[in-house]
């Protein structure tokens, strides 16, 4: 153990000092095992991920024993295809970065152990990234001119956050969720619409026929300025949904998934938008596999270049849960010698470092 920690942060050191790394890094927070090889904190030289969707769509959700169980299975194939794809060898990876929190234990300890056991048989340095870091570093990958300060609004499965990020590791919350965050909001939306599972892409697409004027729904207005609620649309959404079932009346789906899509879209324009004027902030990023969400893309871009704000908008592919981003994330971390010894373990709540 002493002969890695040592081996480990004299590594780590040297490659500080030379400012480059080739990172192997490892994503499996929920129900995506992922694995990519990141240059320099902004090419993925490979990018792999086996998705468990169809596992759980019977059960309408991830269920944590079986997405623990796949990711066992999962993580060594796409650990082999991962470095084939970068034409690289275990040889040439100069540090390991996975996962460590928030997200769902079981699934974190799988990424982590593997990571770990890697780490010390190589005697590279282990350095360990936190999710939301992860997905605001998407950004880094699919815009490489890149550099804070930019404000970030993450929307995903579990946050919605608006974040200022002052530099590369150092956030200032501006805004967050009070209650759901917007894709748990979307996801329990398309259920009750019928939609299946993963709801969020699915409400999307059917939307995209819809009226969104056809339902009137709220424009959720929290105390923070820059805060969010999307659990009073949702449930809004449930009822007109039941009452429309129990008078015998057809359900207009696509009107309702519309009307939804629209209102929650207004909410997180209006918000990002005031909080990078009243901060000056003249590049927003948005991040988490809400921003693959075709009325946010198009309405976030237009809304802000009327504003003088430049939208960047990640692909679908580096929004939603992936490893490169978390190989982006770890390269800031690594260069500022934030590694990790063995004693590393999985958080489900970890809290996100640098909030200042
Ligand atoms: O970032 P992500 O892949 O995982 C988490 O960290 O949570 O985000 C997944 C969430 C799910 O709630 C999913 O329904 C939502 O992102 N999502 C979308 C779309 N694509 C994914 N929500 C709305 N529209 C989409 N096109
Ligand atoms: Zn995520």
């Amino acid at each position: 153990m002493q002969h890695y920690d040592g081996l480990a942060r004299a590594a780590a050191a040297c490659l500080a000092e030379k400012g480059h790394a080739t990172i192997l890094a490892i994503e499996s927070s929920c129900d995506e095992t992922a694995v990519a090889v990141v240059r320099d904190g902004r090419q993925a030289l490979s990018s792999v991920l086996h998705t468990q969707v169809a596992l759980h769509a019977p059960y309408g959700g991830v269920v944590p024993e079986i997405a623990s169980r796949k990711h066992v299975e999962s993580i060594d194939p796409l650990v082999a295809q991962a470095l084939a794809d970068a034409g690289l060898s275990l040889g040439q990876v100069d540090a390991v970065a996975v996962t460590q929190g928030p997200g769902l234990v079981g699934a974190l300890l799988v990424g982590v152990s593997y990571a770990k056991a890697l780490a010390f048989q190589l005697g590279l340095p282990l350095v360990p990234v936190h999710h939301i870091e992860g997905h605001v570093s998407a950004n880094y990958i699919a815009h490489p001119d890149l550099a804070p300060p930019f404000l970030c609004l993450v929307a995903s499965g579990g946050h919605s956050h608006l974040l200022l990020v002052r530099d590369y590791g150092a956030y200032q919350l501006l805004g967050q969720t009070q209650d759901d965050a917007a894709g748990e909001a979307f996801d329990k939306s398309a259920r009750a619409l019928g939609l299946g599972y993963p709801g969020g892409p699915l409400l999307d697409a059917l939307a995209e026929q819809g009226d969104p004027r056809a339902l009137p729904l709220p424009r959720p207005n929290p105390a923070g300025k820059y805060d969010y609620s999307f659990s009073g649309l949702k449930t809004a959404l449930v009822n007109s949904v039941h009452r429309l079932q129990q008078s015998g009346r057809p359900v207009p789906a696509a009107d309702i998934a519309a009307s939804f899509r629209q209102a929650v879209v207004d909410t997180l324009v209006d918000r990002a938008l005031r909080a990078a004027q009243d901060t000056r902030t003249h590049t927003l990023a948005l991040a988490g596999g809400v921003a693959a969400n075709s009325l946010l893309r198009r309405q976030m871009t237009e809304q802000a270049e009327a504003c003088g704000i430049r939208c960047l908008l990640p692909p679908p592919a580096l929004c939603t849960d992936n490893a490169a981003m978390i190989g982006s994330a770890a390269f800031y971390r690594l260069m500022a010698g934030q590694t990790a010894d063995l004693s590393l373990n999985a958080d489900p709540s970890l809290p996100l470092p640098g909030l200042g």
